[in-house]
């Protein structure tokens, strides 16, 4: 990131960090019937990094620390990522966009939420803050794998949504 975002708190850079994924992930596939590949890809790209950080380097500071909250929370979180990552697996049908949309807006508002854990973030010393964010700026980009055709990969991706208590959104594909 530029250097404009040095002075924020971890708290604000994971929330700013929602706000570009999801400009970018609305861009994308704004047009349905020819969805912007390249820009999905760096949509998809910036995800697996957001959640790398989370369980490499949020989870574990805050489990550590006093305001830790119960380990429900951390599992909660942890099924939510992997419902998402499955549906980072496919090419975007209208359905998996759908979903994905609704999974993240839940998945978010938990986050950011007031009792959310980027909240808790706030609670971190000033040494401690520092190097969070020294943390989040080093942490590597995730590898990916091109996206698989749908119907290889759906049947995975729906049992992950449902393990994760969220509910498949079937739409009508309108894409080829
Ligand atoms: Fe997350
Ligand atoms: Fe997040």
């Amino acid at each position: 990131m530029s250097s404009e975002h040095t002075q924020e708190s971890p708290a604000e850079f994971l929330a700013c960090d929602h706000d570009r994924l999801t400009d970018l992930f609305t861009r994308a596939v704004e047009n349905m019937q020819n969805v912007d590949l390249a820009l999905y890809e760096e949509f998809r790209k910036g995800l697996f990094r957001h959640i790398a950080i989370e369980e490499k380097i949020v989870f574990p500071f805050l489990k550590q620390h006093p305001s830790s909250p119960g380990q429900e929370v951390f599992d909660r979180l942890r099924r939510d990522h992997g419902a998402i990552v499955a549906l980072l697996v496919p090419l975007p049908s209208a359905s998996v966009v759908a979903t994905l949309e609704s999974v993240l807006g839940i998945h978010n508002g938990i986050e950011e939420g007031t009792d959310g854990v980027y909240s808790l973030l706030n609670s971190a010393s000033s040494e401690e803050s520092q190097q969070l964010m020294e943390d989040f700026h080093a942490a590597p980009e995730v590898p990916t794998h091109p996206l698989k055709p749908t119907d290889q990969v759906i049947e995975v991706t729906k049992r992950a949504v449902d393990r994760a208590g969220y509910v498949f959104i079937d739409q009508p594909d309108m894409a080829s």
